[in-house]
C-alpha cells in the first residue's frame, strides 16, 4: 500500500480545540503535553464485482494506456487525490514524488501483474482526463492478509492463463471532471476487457475515510468482502484448524 506518504500531523491547540477537531477514520487522535498527534491509522476494506457487461453509456473517449502517457497520468493522480489520504496531506512537489512512486510500481508489476488490456485513460480534447489500472493478486481466500501481494514471482504467462485474481489497483478523474460518470466509463471498459481475458471477478481495495471512493464501488455494484482482521471470520478459522 501507499500509506507511508501519510505524515504524523502535530498542532499546538489547547485540550478544548483538541476536542472540537473533526476526526478522520485514517488517523489516530492523541493530546500530549499542549500538542495534537494525528498519527496515521490507515483501514483498508476489499471489495469484489462479479464481472458481468455494465450497462454504462460511452460518451467518453477512451483507450489504452500508451508508454508516452506516463508524464500526464502522474499530473493527473496527483491532482485527483489532492484531497484525499493517503496524498491528501502532502505538499505539492511531494505528492508529485507519491504519484510518480505509486504509478512506477503499478507499471513495473509492484503491484502485481499489470493487466495492461484492462487498464485505460479518458480522454477530453485529446487530454487524459481518467485512469483506471489494474493488476494481477495472486489467487487466494480474498479475506486472508496474504492473498493480496505475491510472496513469489509470478509465471510470466500468469495473466493469460488467469492465474491469479484481478484487482482494481487505481481508479482516478481529473478533479473538476468528477460526477460525471467517467470513473464508471473506465470501469465497464476494464469489465469488458477482463471478461475477454475469461475473469469473472475483479477485486478492488478502499480506505476508509474515501467517501467518494467507497460510495463510488458500492453504486457500481461491488459488495464488501469480509474484512481479513474480523473476529468473526478468525474464530471460524481457529474452529476448522
Ligand atoms: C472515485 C472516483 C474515481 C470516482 O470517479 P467519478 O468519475 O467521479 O465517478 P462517477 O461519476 O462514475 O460516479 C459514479 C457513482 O459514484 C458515486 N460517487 C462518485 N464520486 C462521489 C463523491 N465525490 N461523493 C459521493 N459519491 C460519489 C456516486 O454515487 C456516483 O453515482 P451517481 O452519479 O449516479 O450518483 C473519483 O472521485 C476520484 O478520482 N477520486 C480520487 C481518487 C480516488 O480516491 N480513487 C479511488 C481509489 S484508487
Amino acid at each position: 500500500m501507499c500509506d507511508h506518504w501519510m505524515p504524523t500531523i502535530k498542532l499546538s491547540l489547547t485540550i478544548e480545540q483538541f476536542h472540537e477537531l473533526p476526526r478522520h477514520p485514517a488517523y489516530k487522535y492523541e493530546y500530549l503535553a499542549g500538542q495534537a498527534w494525528l498519527t496515521p491509522r490507515s483501514k483498508h476494506y476489499h471489495a469484489i464485482l462479479d464481472l458481468k457487461p455494465l450497462d454504462v453509456p460511452v460518451d467518453a473517449t477512451l483507450r489504452h494506456v500508451e508508454d508516452s502517457d506516463w508524464p500526464d497520468l502522474h499530473h493527473l493522480f496527483s491532482a485527483a487525490f489532492h484531497r484525499t489520504q493517503p496524498y491528501g496531506s502532502l505538499d505539492e512537489p511531494t505528492r508529485m514524488q507519491a504519484a510518480e512512486e505509486a504509478l512506477e510500481r503499478t507499471r513495473t508489476g509492484g503491484d502485481g501483474p499489470w493487466i495492461r488490456q484492462a487498464s485505460f485513460v479518458a480522454l477530453e480534447d485529446a487530454n487524459i482526463i481518467g485512469a483506471v489500472f489494474v493488476t494481477l493478486l495472486p489467487k487466494g481466500d480474498l479475506c486472508d492478509w496474504d492473498s493480496y501481494h505475491w510472496t513469489a514471482p509470478p509465471p510470466p504467462d500468469c495473466i493469460e492463463r488467469r492465474q491469479g485474481n484481478a484487482h482494481l489497483t487505481w481508479i482516478f478523474v481529473a478533479p473538476l471532471l468528477g460526477g460525471q460518470g467517467t470513473g464508471s466509463v473506465l470501469l465497464a471498459a476494464a469489465v469488458r476487457e477482463l471478461i475477454a481475458l475469461g475473469y469473472t471477478q475483479l477485486v478492488s481495495t478502499f480506505m476508509l475515510g474515501n467517501d467518494a471512493s467507497m460510495l463510488w464501488h458500492w453504486r457500481n455494484g461491488f459488495q464488501l468482502l469480509s474484512y481479513p482482521g474480523s473476529f468473526r471470520l478468525m474464530k471460524e478459522r481457529w474452529k476448522r484448524k
